[in-house]
């Protein structure tokens, strides 16, 4: 498993959000987590990046254990995941390019493999001729692609997006899921987040959290 949660607590205060919560996920699975606003969701996913830790339970992810999470292995788990969110959350003062390559510059690649590994992924997305460009001359849907290239320069085994449609018009959406059908059709799993079922291609795995607990769900398109 990939991603492995048993038996997980977690509260803000006395408002508990995860309750003896259990989940899994398979290498290279599409999942999608669905659930009213509120309910939980960017908590949870920020459980599985273990920038929240739970208050009991386990939780595994990528091989590492929440059990352990400490400032050295919490780097390391991340470099196993990309992350995206609604706001995209690009750096204003980078080009397109530059918020890809300084993922790899930490990690201490050569100048030139950052730039053919930069240049591929923008290539795959559509963004190589904007790769001299700052996020904020482009369309929502170039910032958003931005921010997946982002997520999925350094290779992760999964990709955890928290609402990526959110800030999206109905057909830019549309673009962005197949993105990450794409993605995931190479091997990567994807942990998808989205309260607007409209969406959602039944391809992929649904799970519901609602009162604290996560189950497998069917939706009819
Ligand atoms: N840092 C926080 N402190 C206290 N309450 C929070 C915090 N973050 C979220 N909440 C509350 O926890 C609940 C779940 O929030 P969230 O995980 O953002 O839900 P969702 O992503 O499903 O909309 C909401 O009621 C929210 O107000
Ligand atoms: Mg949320």
């Amino acid at each position: 498993m990939i991603l492995d949660f048993k038996g997980v607590n977690f509260a803000y205060g006395n408002h508990k959000i995860l309750d003896q919560s259990d989940f899994s996920m398979a290498e290279g699975e599409f999942a999608y987590l669905v659930g009213k606003s509120g309910c939980g969701k960017s908590t949870f996913l920020q459980l599985c990046y273990f920038n929240l830790l739970p208050q009991s339970g386990e939780i595994k992810i990528c091989g590492f254990s929440a059990k352990d999470a400490s400032q050295k292995s919490i780097p390391q788990l991340r470099q196993k995941l990309g992350v995206v969110f609604q706001d995209f959350k690009l750096l204003s003062d980078r080009t397109v390019f530059e918020n890809l390559s300084y993922i790899l510059e930490i990690n201490g690649y050569p100048r030139k493999k950052i730039r053919n590994r930069v240049e591929a992924v923008l290539s795959d997305l559509g963004l190589l001729h904007l790769k001299n460009a700052f996020p904020k001359t482009l369309s929502g849907g170039e910032q958003q692609r931005t921010a997946i290239g982002r997520a999925i320069v350094n290779e992760p085994l999964l990709v955890i997006a928290d609402e990526p449609t959110g800030n999206l018009d109905p057909a830019t959406s549309e673009e962005i899921i197949s993105i990450f059908e794409s993605i995931n059709r190479k091997g990567t799993a994807i942990l998808l987040a989205t309260h607007n079922y409209d969406i959602i291609d039944t391809k992929g795995r649904i799970y519901k959290l609602e009162d604290g607990k996560i189950g497998r769900v069917k939706i009819k398109n």
